[in-house]
């Protein structure tokens, strides 16, 4: 009987298979070359097998499933091998916070890879059609990726949901934030956010809109046990706060870029804050540090409470505002029924989508209340017409329909209809996503 889980066309067979995390089993060796595929499209370093081993069991806790495109037939001589995927695709499946709370399980794309030698045969359409639609059918309503060029996904139905920046933070003299700390901070072993930073983030993914859950890789990567080449990286220290009843709710780990680095410089390697208190806290010790000039984060929020805090805002130099989290909304009822609207209003929204899987138009009435009424309605004459991937850029509140309907993206039939939709699509607080894949 065929496997489902390939399909054969003309020059290629794309196979979809789960991790094996196990060196003994038969499929860890497809495993273990598929991951040295991924590190050859984005030009990285041959994995040795300490990384791999180390990789394939962080994949297998994320119950990542892993696609493949192979080459039928022969490959000339001296070439990479038929066993070698030109094409790597990789899903997990966590949580999105979509505001005030609301979880949705999501379809998280991430490894996306195609051989130079193979690029502009429709591979990625391929792999990246099969797999939405797969989603769907499975129930989903939502999926999301990061992307390293901002002209590849638009055309597939995501849009831009959350953004984020870079900041380097002055802590020298000038250095000094308004009102007292509410709680404390301790220097750690890093070695205990193994098991304390999945606690932490999972307050976070509660409380923050735009969150997605975090796969296994983070804690590994915040304690030091695995560093970007697989190895241990005993250069990362930590810091935990504790809220005044002691109990703890927030630990940033940090390393410093050396005594050759001018500045002296500690760049956080992971931030996580479960209250206000423990943000600003957590900074005032970064700020602290002795002998140190600059903190730098890669992963800032752009509203960032910090600015607010400093008594000079100008310590942060900010730079390279990125968008950070693409969404594709895969069935447009169930992802607008999830949501909760916090203003009462009512808008025809005609949805159009090149993929064919979730356009229509639909009346989406609020009261302002929990559950939002979202019907069929077909035929009638539409307040905003919008593409599916704009619909994904307003859904998290972080994109203005406001500002869409100025760049022509977005089309407004009835006056104010574009206000109306970023007051239903705001969230309680500015949308953050720590969390990469
Ligand atoms: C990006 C990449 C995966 C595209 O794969 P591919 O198989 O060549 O893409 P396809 O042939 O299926 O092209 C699909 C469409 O996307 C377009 N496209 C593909 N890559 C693009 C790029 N980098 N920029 C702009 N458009 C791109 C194609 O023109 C095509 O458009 P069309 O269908 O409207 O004609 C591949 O070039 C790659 O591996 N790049 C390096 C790694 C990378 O950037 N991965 C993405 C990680 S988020």
């Amino acid at each position: 009987m065929a496997d489902p889980n390939e399909t054969k066309s003309g020059k290629y067979t794309v196979q979809r298979f789960p991790v094996v995390a196990d060196p003994d089993h038969a499929g860890y060796s497809r495993c273990a070359t598929w991951i040295q595929a991924v590190s050859h499209g984005f030009h990285q370093q041959r994995r040795d097998d300490e990384y791999l081993a180390k990789t394939l069991a962080s994949y297998q806790t994320d119950q990542r499933e892993l696609t493949g495109v192979y080459v039928n037939g022969t490959v000339p001589e001296h070439s990479l091998g038929t066993e070698v995927p030109v094409a790597t695709y990789a899903t997990m499946r966590k949580a999105l916070n979509i505001g005030f709370g609301r979880q949705l399980e999501s379809n998280l794309v991430t490894a996306v890879t195609v051989r130079g030698t193979h690029r502009r045969n429709g591979i990625l359409r391929g792999m990246m059609t099969a797999d939405l639609e797969a989603a769907k059918d499975d129930g989903l309503a939502i999926a999301a990726l990061t992307a390293s060029e901002a002209s590849i996904y638009g055309r597939f139905g995501f849009g831009v949901a959350t953004f984020e920046r870079s900041i380097k933070v002055d802590t020298g003299p000038r250095f000094q934030l308004r009102g007292l700390p509410e709680g404390t901070v301790e220097v750690a072993d890093p070695a205990v956010l193994l098991d304390v930073a999945p606690k932490v983030f999972e307050r976070v993914q509660r409380l923050s809109p735009g969150s997605v859950d975090r796969q296994e890789y983070y804690r590994l990567l915040a304690s030091g046990s695995i560093g970007h080449d697989g190895k241990p990286d005993t250069s990362v220290r930590c810091a935990l706060h504790y809220d005044p009843s002691g109990s703890l709710d927030g630990y940033v780990s940090y390393r410093f870029k050396g005594w050759d680095h001018k500045p002296y410089t500690m760049e956080i390697v992971d931030l996580v804050a479960a209250s206000n208190a423990a943000y600003l806290d957590l900074w005032r010790f970064l700020g602290s540090i002795d002998l140190i000039d600059e903190v730098t984060w890669a992963e800032a929020p752009v509203d960032d409470p910090l600015a607010w805090a400093l008594v000079d805002p100008r310590c942060i130099d900010a730079s390279e505002i990125r968008d950070m989290l693409w969404l594709r909304i895969l069935d447009t009822p169930a992802a607008l029924r999830a949501r909760k609207f916090p203003a009462a209003g009512k808008l025809v929204l005609e949805v159009s989508d090149s993929l064919e899987m979730a356009g229509g138009t639909w009346v989406l009435e609020s009261d302002g209340g929990s559950t939002a009424v979202v019907t069929d309605a077909s035929g009638e004459a539409p307040d905003l017409s919008l593409d599916v991937a704009d619909l994904a850029s307003i859904y998290l509140g972080a994109v203005s329909p406001v500002t869409l309907a100025a760049a022509g993206r977005l089309h407004e039939h009835s006056p104010g209809a574009a206000y109306l939709a970023q007051q239903l699509f705001t969230v309680e607080r500015s949308v953050h996503c720590l969390t990469h894949f």
